[in-house]
């Protein structure tokens, strides 16, 4: 008996202390998101990340548990060291992808949560909150389904495995909403029946949910995946809330909450990055249009070499740089430091110009441009330099086509009609470096190539800028 209250007493005091941690790495994960708000503070920002989470998994485990050790121990040891190896490995250019693999993980966690939590006679809900606790299990295998296959499908057209064009079948939004509407109705099903016979309207909801993903995610392409990264940032942040629901752990709650509330601000920035709604977006179907920018495009592509292009970075006073995908690919960013350096040395006016869509991931440029230490003041987004744009004396854009395409302002049946892009065609000399003529992600030609201040440098872009490099440094 007094051993038993001692024990009593010993698990209360450790999950008051758990609470306590919880409480403290909820606090660190505000700080840790504030601090990723700013290039200069994102640094901590992910220390704070890391701490948060370091304090939440030894709150879980020594205050919370009550036994299980080595089975948990088992489970954790091969995920934090295949975890820790590609976080090491992965290249910066295969990050979107490790992301969106990321995000389906978690949705998958939920869904197995939700499924173990139905079955687990062990979890005692209180008499009258049966229905809530049915419904949280449902809903957060709905959320968890469509982000588990959303992800993979994400996942795929990141890494190009398959094509990230719009996928679109007929009465699309017919099919979506029957969807939905069938989830409804096994939802009021499942609430309805006994624990073993529920478990049938469960996994159709899943498998149905799992097609909603897919589908979703298929139907959006070009230009708009932005968007899909993002929402599926939330949609896993809500999944992992979810979870948090179905296991009565508050901190998940939390935690899911402000991941899936950032993933939609995030989501409504990209929105209006791109000129576009929401609801358009992931109703899916842009990024499908035919442009006369597909066909007929005036004026001739003129080359320029590397000593021509050396000269005019000499005769320039002002220059604005605009990065894209093709500088993750080539990973130019460090020979790029060097020559903005050494430009810089010259008294020159260096500065970047950052699309908020460049490359394929939310501030992919920034944390690259931070990478190779390149300061902070001379990073400007879109919004804050395109103005500058036409008193430019030259532009130096690498690898960057969709988000400098006029296309998109001149041309109202271009797929990425409507999107802001930077003005790079109004400076008085406009280089661009690519390996050839091919398209970007939309798949959409790009008049710029042929407007008469532009000179194509054609190459890879760390080839290219090592030989600028050095050429600037003779
Ligand atoms: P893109 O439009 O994709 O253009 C990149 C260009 O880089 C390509 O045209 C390619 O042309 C060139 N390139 C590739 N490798 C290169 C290398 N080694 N050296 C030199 N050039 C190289 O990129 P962007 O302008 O950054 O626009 C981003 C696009 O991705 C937008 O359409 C955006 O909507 C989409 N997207 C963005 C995200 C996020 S969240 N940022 C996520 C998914 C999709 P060559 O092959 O001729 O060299």
């Amino acid at each position: 008996m007094v051993n038993s209250m001692v024990a009593s007493q010993e698990i209360g005091l450790n999950e008051s202390a758990a609470l306590v941690m919880y409480l403290v790495a909820g606090v660190l994960f505000i700080f840790s998101l504030s601090g990723l708000s700013n290039q200069s503070t994102a640094r901590r920002g992910n220390h704070l990340g890391i701490a948060g989470m370091l304090l939440a998994l030894v709150a879980t485990v020594f205050g919370l548990m009550q036994g299980g050790y080595g089975v948990t121990a088992i489970a954790i040891t091969p995920a934090v060291l295949i975890g820790a190896v590609l976080a090491r490995s992965v290249p910066m250019k295969g990050m979107p992808e490790l992301v969106a693999l990321l995000h389906s993980f978690v949705g998958l966690a939920a869904v197995l949560v939700g499924i173990s939590s139905h079955l687990d006679p062990a979890i005692n809900v209180p008499p009258g909150e049966q229905t809530i606790h049915e419904i949280e299990i449902f809903v957060g295998v709905f959320i968890g389904a469509i982000t588990f296959t959303g992800s993979i499908v994400a996942f795929l057209k990141l890494k190009a495995t398959i094509s990230g064009n719009a996928w679109l079948i007929p009465g699309r939004h017919l099919v979506n909403l029957a969807a939905l509407a069938i989830c409804v109705c096994l939802g009021v099903w499942f609430c309805q029946v006994e624990t073993s016979a529920a478990m049938v309207p469960l996994l159709l909801m899943t498998a149905i949910a799992s097609l909603i993903g897919i589908h979703m995610v298929m139907a959006i392409g070009g230009a708009d995946m932005p968007v899909v990264v993002s929402m599926l940032n939330s949609y896993s942040g809500w999944a992992a809330s979810a979870a948090g629901f179905m296991l009565k752990n508050h901190l998940l709650i939390v935690t899911g909450a402000l991941v899936g509330s950032s993933g939609a601000i995030l989501s409504y920035i990209m929105c209006a990055a791109m000129n576009r709604s929401f609801v358009s977006v992931i109703m899916g179907g842009f990024g499908t249009g035919t442009s006369s920018s597909q066909t007929e495009i005036e004026g001739t592509v003129r080359e320029i070499s590397l000593d021509e292009t050396v000269s005019t970075l000499e005769d320039a006073q002002s220059v604005v740089i605009v990065p894209g995908y093709g500088m993750a690919v080539a990973q130019a960013q460090h020979s790029l430091a060097e020559v903005v350096k050494t430009l810089r040395g010259q008294n020159k006016e260096v500065r970047f110009a950052i699309h908020p869509v460049a490359g394929r991931l939310p501030g992919h440029m920034n944390v690259l441009l931070a990478e190779a230490n390149v300061p902070y003041d001379i990073v400007l987004e879109m919004d804050e330099i395109n103005e500058d744009m036409s008193d430019t004396d030259a532009i130096l854009v690498i690898g960057a086509n969709d988000i400098v395409n006029p296309a998109a302002l001149d041309d109202p049946n271009s797929p990425i009609a409507g999107m802001p892009v930077i003005e790079v065609w109004t400076a008085k000399t406009c280089i661009v470096m690519k390996r050839g003529m091919a398209t970007g992600y939309a798949g959409v030609v790009n008049p710029l190539f042929y407007k008469e201040n532009t000179w194509m440098l054609f190459g890879d872009a760390k080839e290219n800028v090592d030989a600028l490099l050095q050429k600037l440094k003779r």
